[in-house]
């Protein structure tokens, strides 16, 4: 039996949560290790369209197991209302585990978010205005208020009144917001606590018994390399480590369970919210990627920044998360597009780089260096091995594969499940 993570090796939106759930049919046990409910997967199977957003995407397999860890972070409303959408479709939640270690995105969290985001005005970061950045801040000063806190009301309204005393002024000094109401919508999460208690365990040991079980576990990234904390284009990424390396810190499981690692990347680029984006394309070839991808965020419903494929960052995201395994998805939309572009390189200063470069200025004025490969306009959603595939569709799989040092062992022509070309199990 495998461990496996699947981590975004761009800038998210990659279509991690089609590859989990293709691999959600062998897998006993999937788990959130980072991240909140800015993050956004579409899941379409046999048993409907699902739109998730803290909830594992193997959750719609009534067998396996579905963990939040401690690594996440969580809005309880909106978890709460995630698991009620899921149960309306009839879609069982009695396998999911949240962590109690996980920390929570309070009211105030949010509100910072937007505040803050609004304060910057030009220089914003994009944010999905879901609390995350503040709640990772609260967690790093000691100041967060965690899931497990939930089941206590008395430590759980010691710890809001002691984190949320500063925050509330200088919302109310420094931003001109009203806080009157902040104190209230801290004490409905109390409310939820009971119906979210089933849930709440030491999904650490659950893990740790999984593995040594033998069992077949799937850690599910979100947002992708280009977005990490430490890792990504800073400061326009997310607040947590969407790496593979933070599976490990992010469910409590030690690094050497891990077996393998694959990193799921479109055939082209999109990013969303501010921040470099060397191979971005705007007109007619950029609206066209916009279009035949449906690339509207799944979490904000903001257009997505388009253009293609970009070899320096995908080889970074191999080097970064040691990747063992690409799966290249939504080729079929560049069918019909004329020639594909990739980058294999940055310009700067008459210099060529081959690495994202170290220094933040640099990357803003990076231009890519094409290499331009033939086009093919037939249609590919039927394609399910890779002779079914033109030779021109091939032919650039096969050059994004020697280019970023990594075998490519999924390809997937669709949005559903069996629109996909394995190629590795
Ligand atoms: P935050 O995670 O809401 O703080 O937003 C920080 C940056 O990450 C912004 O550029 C967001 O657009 C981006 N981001 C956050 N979550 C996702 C995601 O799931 N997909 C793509 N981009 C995301």
């Amino acid at each position: 039996m495998t461990v496996t993570v699947i981590v975004g090796a761009q800038w998210g939106d990659e279509g991690k949560g089609k590859v989990i759930d293709l691999l959600a049919n062998r897998a006993d046990v999937i788990v959130r290790y980072q991240g909140g409910n800015n993050a956004g997967h579409t899941v379409e199977n046999e048993r409907g369209k699902f739109a998730l957003h803290l909830v594992p995407s193997g959750i719609s397999n009534p067998d396996t197991l579905v963990v939040i860890g401690n690594g996440v972070v969580i809005d309880p409303k909106a978890l709460r209302e995630e698991i009620d959408r899921l149960e309306a479709q009839d879609v069982s939640t009695k396998n999911l585990r949240v962590s109690g270690n996980a920390h929570l995105i309070m009211p105030y969290h949010i509100l910072m978010d937007r505040s803050q985001e609004t304060r910057l005005g030009q220089k914003r970061i994009g944010t999905t205005h879901r609390g995350i950045g503040p709640a990772y801040e609260d967690k790093a000063a000691r100041l967060g208020i965690r899931v497990q806190d939930l089941l206590d009301p008395k430590i759980f309204r010691q710890k809001v009144e002691a984190s949320m005393e500063r925050k509330a002024e200088i919302l109310r000094l420094v931003y001109h917001q009203d806080v009157e109401g902040l104190a209230d919508q801290c004490e409905e999460y109390l409310a939820m606590a009971e119906t979210l208690r089933p849930y709440i365990a030491d999904t650490a040991l659950l893990l740790w018994e999984a593995v040594r079980a033998g069992k077949e576990v799937l850690f599910e990234g979100a947002q992708g390399t280009m977005l990490d904390i430490d890792h990504g284009t800073y400061p326009f990424v997310t607040s947590s480590n969407p790496v593979a390396g933070a599976a490990s810190v992010g469910a409590g499981i030690g690094p050497t369970y891990i077996d393998r690692v694959w990193g799921i990347c479109k055939a082209y680029t999109t990013r969303v919210g501010e921040g470099p984006f060397p191979t971005e394309i705007e007109g007619e070839t950029g609206e066209y990627l916009l279009e035949r991808g449906h690339e509207f965020g799944t979490t904000t419903g903001r257009k997505r920044r388009c253009g293609w494929l970009d070899l320096v960052a995908l080889r970074y995201a191999v080097r970064i998360n040691g990747l063992s395994g690409l799966v290249i998805t939504k080729l079929d939309v560049l069918s019909g597009i004329g020639e594909v572009k990739a980058a294999t390189g940055y310009e700067f200063e008459g210099e060529i780089c081959l690495e994202v470069p170290r220094h933040q200025s640099v990357f803003h004025k990076a231009r890519p260096r094409y290499e331009t490969l033939p086009g093919w306009d037939e249609d590919i959603t039927a394609a399910r091995t890779l002779d079914d595939l033109p030779q021109e569709a091939r032919d650039y799989l096969a050059f994004v594969e020697e280019q970023a040092g990594c075998p490519v062992v999924a390809v997937s022509v669709g949005p559903h499940r069996d629109q996909t070309i394995l190629l590795s199990t």
